[in-house]
């Protein structure tokens, strides 16, 4: 079971500790974030823009979030792993939900899931924390909702729609999320939504004043390079060093660098 649990989440709050969180989707970078001590490692469904190249994130299917879930979960040895709801894997129904959050848990060794959506996944977040499943509510820009909102666009700016999101805040909470996460909103407004919050809040392009700050390892590490969002601060260019590496070696096995006599056997 992982070290880092929802009481933990609860008790950074409490005390003013941040929240730290980072997506991660296979093993040896799952045990590089776990090792640098990130509090929880969120199999996201980026997963399918970063790993699997897709447009977007709505072809991602449950048995694809079950694999990548379950190699995160057997290379961490403290942070919380939590599983993503792909889209159409809870907005089918409640029974669904359950059904599929369930999965994470008894399958693919997560201790908690997230599911985008506000006040209209209430009744979900319900029954799954009824059948003792952790759940992470996530709110504002939610990308499974990409048709809807017409693009990736910061949401709340309105006065009228930063109300709706503060009612959707505290629809989640009162249906039982431990956390809500907080994408592309206004910081004021997540301020706002934090302090009237007893749950920890999790930004994303949110700002400072949330309880924690979660971004998708590959544009941390700048290994995705399609695009970068404008709240991403990129602390290493891992593509271009691994460029460079992969072109070196290529070179050098055609000027008959490697392998040397050191790389052979007598
Ligand atoms: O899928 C994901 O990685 C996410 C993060 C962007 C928060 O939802």
């Amino acid at each position: 079971m992982a070290g880092f649990t929802i009481q933990d989440f609860l008790a950074k709050k409490k005390n003013g500790g941040k929240i730290t969180m980072l997506t991660a989707y296979d093993y040896p970078f799952a045990r590089i974030v776990d090792e640098a001590g990130i509090d929880a490692v969120l199999v996201g469904d980026s997963l399918g823009m970063v790993v699997q190249g897709l447009e977007n994130t709505l072809p991602v299917t449950m048995d694809e979030m079950i694999y990548h879930t379950r190699i995160v979960s057997r290379a961490v040895r403290n942070a919380m792993v939590i599983g993503d709801m792909p889209f159409m894997s809870y907005h089918t129904g409640i029974s669904d939900a359950v059904r599929n959050a369930g999965r994470f848990l008894k399958e693919a060794g997560a201790s908690a899931v997230k599911m985008e959506g506000g006040a209209e996944v209430a009744g979900h977040i319900r029954a799954m924390t009824r059948s003792d499943i952790p759940v992470m509510a996530h709110i504002g820009l939610t990308p499974q909702s990409i048709h809807r909102m017409g693009g990736y666009k910061v949401q709340g700016k309105t006065d009228e729609a930063a109300k709706k999101l503060v009612e959707e805040a505290h629809a989640v909470e009162d249906a039982g999320a431990f956390a809500l996460l907080l994408e592309a909103i206004p910081m004021d407004l997540a301020r706002r939504i934090t302090e009237e919050l007893s749950i920890p809040t999790i930004g994303i392009g949110a700002g400072v004043h949330c309880d924690g700050q979660v971004l998708v390892l590959y544009d941390v590490i700048g290994l995705f390079d399609r695009f970068v969002p404008r709240f991403v601060k990129q602390y290493a260019n891992i593509r271009k060093d691994a460029l460079e590496a992969v072109k070196t070696y290529k070179e050098e096995i055609e000027r008959g660098i490697f392998p040397s006599e050191e790389h052979g056997f007598k």
